[in-house]
């Protein structure tokens, strides 16, 4: 057991015997996120699997803290049989979490953070009993397993594609909040826009080779920040020109354009807001988030 979690020369073997990633040398200190790239199948939740011990190490020596210090939050959340706290507060039993003095309004709150809009505590209570896998969008499933997260408050949190159905948005709400309770994560994605949220970058070449790259965290998320404002600023300044210059006809169509265009954005972010969020249901569940939305506009109605 360590402080740390470190691999030293360490080989990710499949269970097929096939050697994904040959003699890694690495550990993830306390406060230094890591994220780990790299094309599909290249071995990277492979490298979970073996933290996890779901995958046997078959040479080189792994240290890592307690069980209970680590929390793998994996893309598809195991959920449980029971109420909506029970999603939550896995593997503790309401009993547990009213020893540790938490209440279901410290729930609400820890939820809020994923859920600003709090659409799962309006729909359910925390005492709701639901086949939950079929209950929960896409989406829904990852901000519980967040959720959880925040409630137990690991050391380490390994995150294996775990926000890829949540707006970025809600991802950036996540890391924050992971810096803000102490929580190291460790997180697997192809997503280079959440590079950002870690110190170092663990790369899975293929070919069974492995390089790890320093990040300026903080300077990344002020320069993405600048550079958003700067989007927004530019497209204001668009937006401005085309509605004082819309007296001619001809400025009156390039008006147009740019509403209809500064229109669509915002209809294709929310589109695809709403995508990701169900990007992983099949439709039969769509149909079921259709239907509890329906049902919910009823019972205010
Ligand atoms: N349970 C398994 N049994 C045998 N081979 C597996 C198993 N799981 C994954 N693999 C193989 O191990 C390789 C690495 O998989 P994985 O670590 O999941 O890739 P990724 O980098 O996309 O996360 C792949 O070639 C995959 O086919
Ligand atoms: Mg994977």
């Amino acid at each position: 057991m360590g402080e740390n979690i470190s691999f030293e020369h360490v080989d990710i073997v499949s269970p097929e015997g096939k050697l994904l990633v040959k003699d890694l040398n690495f550990e993830v200190k306390r406060g230094t996120n890591v994220m780990v790239t790299g094309p599909n199948g290249v071995g990277k939740s492979s490298l979970f699997r073996i933290i996890g011990e779901l995958w046997p190490l078959h040479s080189g020596v792994l240290t890592k803290p307690a069980k209970e210090e680590i929390l793998f939050v994996p893309q598809k959340p195991y959920l449980v049989l029971g109420t909506l706290r029970d999603q939550v507060i896995y593997p503790h039993s309401h009993a547990d979490m009213k020893k540790l003095g938490v209440t279901d309004e410290d729930l609400d709150a820890l939820l809020a953070i994923v859920d600003p809009a709090r659409n799962i505590t309006t729909e359910w209570t925390w005492d709701t009993v639901k086949d939950w896998f079929h209950a929960f969008s896409g989406g829904q499933k990852q901000r519980i397993a967040m959720c959880r997260l925040f409630y137990h408050r690991p050391a380490f949190a390994i995150l294996d594609e775990c926000t890829s159905a949540v707006s970025d948005e809600v991802e950036g709400i996540i890391y924050e909040t992971c810096r803000r309770m102490g929580i190291t994560i460790f997180t697997v994605s192809h997503r280079p826009t959440l590079a950002k949220y870690h110190d170092i970058i663990l790369r899975f070449e293929g070919n069974t080779r492995w390089s790890t790259k320093m990040i300026d965290s903080r300077a990344e998320i002020e320069r993405d920040r600048r550079e958003k404002a700067l989007v927004r600023d530019a497209s204001n300044a668009k937006l401005s020109t085309a509605t004082s210059s819309s007296t001619s006809s001809s400025s009156s169509t390039q008006s147009n354009d740019v509403n209809a265009n500064s229109g669509n954005a915002q209809v294709e972010e929310a589109q695809d807001d709403e995508e990701e969020d169900e990007s992983q249901d099949s439709q039969q569940q769509q149909q079921q988030h259709h239907g509890k939305k329906k049902k919910k506009h009823g019972k205010r109605g």
